[in-house]
C-alpha cells in the first residue's frame, strides 16, 4: 500500500490547565487509506472536531503527529492546506457582509484557485448547491441551510484530495442532504479521501468503508462498515401480522432467534417481532414453522440500524 492520506500518531491535545484540564485527545492513531471514506463516530464532546480541527491546520497538537500525505500538519501547514479542504456544520466562518459568489472567490483564493478555474467554477458550483439564485445576496441574509451550502461550495472548490467533513449535513434539507452525500460519494470515486464525522448515521450508512469509534478522546473501535453493523447484536427483525388466534411460540425459540416485542388479545389482531441474529438457511424453514398455524396478514423485514450498533458500544443503551 502506498502512503496513506492521514497518518495520526499518538496524537494528544489538552484544554486549560489544572483543575480545568480537558484531555480531549489521549494518544490517538489511526490511518485513512487514499480513496476511502472513514467515519469517525463518537458521542458529544469525544474529540471528533478537536482531531478535524488539528488536520485541517487551525488547532495545534499538545503532543504527537498528524500527516496529510507525509506532510506534517503542524511544520508545513501550507503542503497540508494544498491537500484538504476542511466543511464544518455551522454557521460560523464567512464573511456575512459579503455574497457568496464573493465569499467563494475570497476563499479560493486564498486556496490558491487560479482565475481562469475560478471563473468556471464558482458559477457551477453555486448551481450544484443551489444558491445561484441568490448568490450576489449579503451571506448575513442567508438561512441556516443556506449558510452551510456555502460552506460545501467552498470546501469543494480547490479539488482538495483530501475532505475533513465535520457534521457537513446540519441544518439541510433532506433533498440537499442526499445531494451532498451524492456529491461525497462522487468525491470519492474520484479518488478523493474523506474523514467524516456526523450524528446522522444515515450519512454514515450511505458513504463510509470504515468507522472508527472515539470515546473520551481514544479511539476503542475500528471496524468496517459492516462489522460496526453486526454490534448492533442480531441482524435484523422480522415483524409479522395476523388475525385472529396468534401463535404459540415455543419457549426457548429455535437458535438465531429472540423475541423483541409482541401484541397479543388485540381486537384488531397480534404483532409479533423477532429478532434474526444471523442470517443462515434455516431462518425462513423456522419462521414458517413458527407462524404455519395461523393467519398471516403482513410481515416486514427490517435490517439492524446504526444507531442501534452505536448504541451498544458506547455502552448507552441497548
Ligand atoms: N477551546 C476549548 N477549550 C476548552 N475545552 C475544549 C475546547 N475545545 C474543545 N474542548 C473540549 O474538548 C473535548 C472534545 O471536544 P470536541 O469538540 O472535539 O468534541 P466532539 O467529539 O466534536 O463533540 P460533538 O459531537 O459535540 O461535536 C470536550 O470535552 C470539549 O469540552
Ligand atoms: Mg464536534
Amino acid at each position: 500500500m502506498g502512503q496513506p492520506a492521514i497518518e495520526v500518531d499518538r496524537l494528544s491535545r489538552t484544554f486549560g490547565t489544572g483543575s480545568t484540564r480537558v484531555d480531549a485527545l489521549a494518544e490517538v492513531s489511526f490511518r485513512v487509506e487514499e480513496g476511502t471514506v472513514v467515519a469517525l463516530l463518537g458521542p458529544n464532546g469525544a474529540g471528533k472536531t478537536t482531531i478535524t480541527k488539528i488536520l485541517a491546520t487551525l488547532l495545534l497538537p499538545s503532543e504527537g503527529t498528524a500527516r496529510l500525505f507525509g506532510h506534517d500538519v503542524v511544520h508545513d501547514t501550507g503542503g497540508c492546506r494544498r491537500l484538504a479542504s476542511v466543511v464544518f456544520g455551522g454557521e460560523s466562518g464567512l464573511y456575512p457582509q459579503l455574497s457568496a459568489r464573493d465569499n467563494l472567490r475570497f476563499f479560493g483564493m486564498l486556496a490558491g484557485v487560479g482565475r481562469r478555474e475560478m471563473r468556471e467554477r464558482v458559477p457551477a458550483l453555486l448551481a450544484q448547491v443551489g444558491l445561484d439564485a441568490v448568490a450576489d445576496r449579503r451571506v448575513e441574509s442567508y438561512s441556516k441551510g443556506m449558510k452551510q451550502r456555502l460552506h460545501i461550495a467552498i470546501g469543494f472548490l480547490p479539488r482538495p484530495r483530501i475532505l475533513l467533513l465535520d457534521e457537513p449535513t446540519v441544518g439541510l434539507d433532506p433533498v440537499e442532504a442526499d445531494r451532498l452525500r451524492s456529491a461525497i460519494g462522487a468525491a470519492r470515486d474520484d479518488g478523493v479521501t474523506v474523514l467524516l464525522t456526523s450524528h446522522y448515521l444515515l450519512d454514515v450508512e450511505r458513504l463510509a468503508d470504515r468507522v472508527l469509534l472515539l470515546q473520551h478522546g481514544a479511539i476503542t473501535e475500528d471496524l468496517s462498515l459492516a462489522e460496526f453493523a453486526r454490534r448492533a447484536g442480531y441482524a435484523a427483525a422480522v415483524t409479522v401480522k395476523g388475525a385472529g388466534t396468534a401463535p404459540q411460540l415455543p419457549n426457548p425459540l429455535p437458535d438465531g432467534f429472540a423475541l423483541a416485542d409482541e401484541h397479543r388479545g388485540n381486537p384488531d389482531g397480534w404483532v409479533v417481532t423477532l429478532r434474526i441474529m444471523d442470517w443462515d438457511h434455516r431462518v425462513f424453514a423456522h419462521l414458517a414453522t413458527l407462524f404455519d398455524d395461523v393467519d398471516v396478514e403482513d410481515v416486514q423485514v427490517r435490517e439492524v440500524r446504526l444507531e442501534e450498533a452505536f448504541a451498544q458500544l458506547t455502552g448507552d443503551g441497548g
